[in-house]
């Protein structure tokens, strides 16, 4: 068996084509209740790459047929020496070396890059929890790699939304933050609130619990913002955020994102972060609570929303508990040292 790996340039569409193609049946046969790997999704992220990074890509082919993919991530802003990996084999092609070929292509390119650690994803069951092949945590051992933090995927179906609890938890939200007042926005940024949004944003890795995993808090002012955001406009999402403004100062204290896209029933709940100085005035269940239904009241469609925890961060996972997400299945962070 002969197996060739070859860098994939993202203006080639042939070879984008072939990467996708891994790409969707990977994501079918691996999480099938995740948004499957459309074209959209895929040439999105392929074509419009998030700001302050380089990507490489490869593709493997296994006696000719294209077998797997990586993406190899290069932060130029923060995280010098780190570099992340995103891989995949076809579920027909395991089993046969593509993927040891992958990795050890890109540990040339973060080795010759001077890269110091590689950093990957990959998917575990939890227990009680739906199954999941345990291909990708065998794969990171053998690779020498080491589980890092891991992170949990919870769920809300918003179909079976409790709206009494959810009444309830504004109304505690509501009692305990008087002198905070509601900001609610789409897409981009309002001006006047880019810089707090920067200063927050760029907490988040510095404030959410990251285990073992070597990852340093993120450079971001507001022109990166601004530039993650032609990103995501660029790649058709769209974005739902809440903010709490302390009003004494005016500042920005807290906020939280929904992202929707092509896909109109799935949307992913991501950052939510309360500056430190302002916590315990249940910023977090208010923004959280008032964002979803800010979504909800423009996307008719929506059905589940898919967000990641810290197996660690008690306090987020409460309120996402509280307001109906659950578990679905463990995302284990692998590190290596290059
Ligand atoms: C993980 C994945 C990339 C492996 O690709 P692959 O081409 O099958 O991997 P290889 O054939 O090169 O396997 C290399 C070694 O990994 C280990 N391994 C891979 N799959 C395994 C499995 N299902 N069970 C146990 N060990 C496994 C073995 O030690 C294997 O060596 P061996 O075949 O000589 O025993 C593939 O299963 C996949 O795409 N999974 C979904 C995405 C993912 O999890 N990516 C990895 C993120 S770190």
């Amino acid at each position: 068996m002969d197996i060739a790996v070859t860098p994939l340039d993202p203006a080639d569409d042939a070879a984008a084509h072939k990467a996708c193609e891994i790409m969707a049946a990977a994501v079918a046969a691996d999480i099938p209740d995740f948004p499957p790997m459309t074209e959209k999704r895929f040439f999105g992220m392929l074509r419009h790459p998030w700001p302050g990074n380089s990507f490489q890509h490869a593709l493997a082919y296994l006696d000719g047929v294209p077998a797997g993919y990586v993406e190899i991530g290069l932060p130029q802003l923060d995280n010098l020496e780190n570099a992340e990996l995103e891989l995949a084999v076809h579920p027909d092609h395991r089993r046969r070396g593509v993927g040891r070929a992958l990795f050890e292509y890109a540990m040339g390119v973060a080795r010759g890059l001077g890269r110091k650690r590689i950093a990957g994803m990959a998917l575990e069951p939890l227990p009680g929890g739906v199954a999941r092949d345990p291909a990708g945590g065998a794969f990171a051992e053998a690779m020498g790699a080491k589980p890092a933090l891991q992170e949990v995927r919870r769920r809300l179906d918003v179909t079976t939304l409790d709206h009494e609890a959810l009444d309830a938890m504004l109304a505690a939200a509501r009692a305990k933050s008087a002198g905070y007042s509601l900001v609610l926005w789409r897409d981009a940024t309002p001006d006047d609130l880019i810089d707090d949004v920067a200063y927050l944003d760029g907490r988040l890795l510095s404030d959410a619990p990251m285990g073992e995993l070597e990852w340093e808090a993120e450079k971001i002012d507001a022109a990166r913002v601004r530039a993650n955001e032609a990103v995501k406009s660029a790649r058709g999402r769209r974005q739902y955020n809440a903010g709490a403004r302390h009003d004494e100062s005016g500042r920005l204290v807290a906020f939280t994102t929904i992202d929707s896209g092509d896909l109109t029933w799935h949307a992913f709940q991501q950052i939510t972060l309360v500056e430190p100085n302002h916590r315990g005035h249940r910023l977090g269940a208010l923004v959280k609570v008032e964002n979803l239904r800010f979504a909800l009241a423009h996307e008719p469609e929506l059905r589940v929303i898919d967000t990641w925890n810290a197996g660690v961060n008690d306090h987020m996972i409460s309120i996402n508990e509280a307001m109906g997400f659950r578990p679905v299945d463990g995302w284990q962070n692998w590190q290596l040292s290059v």
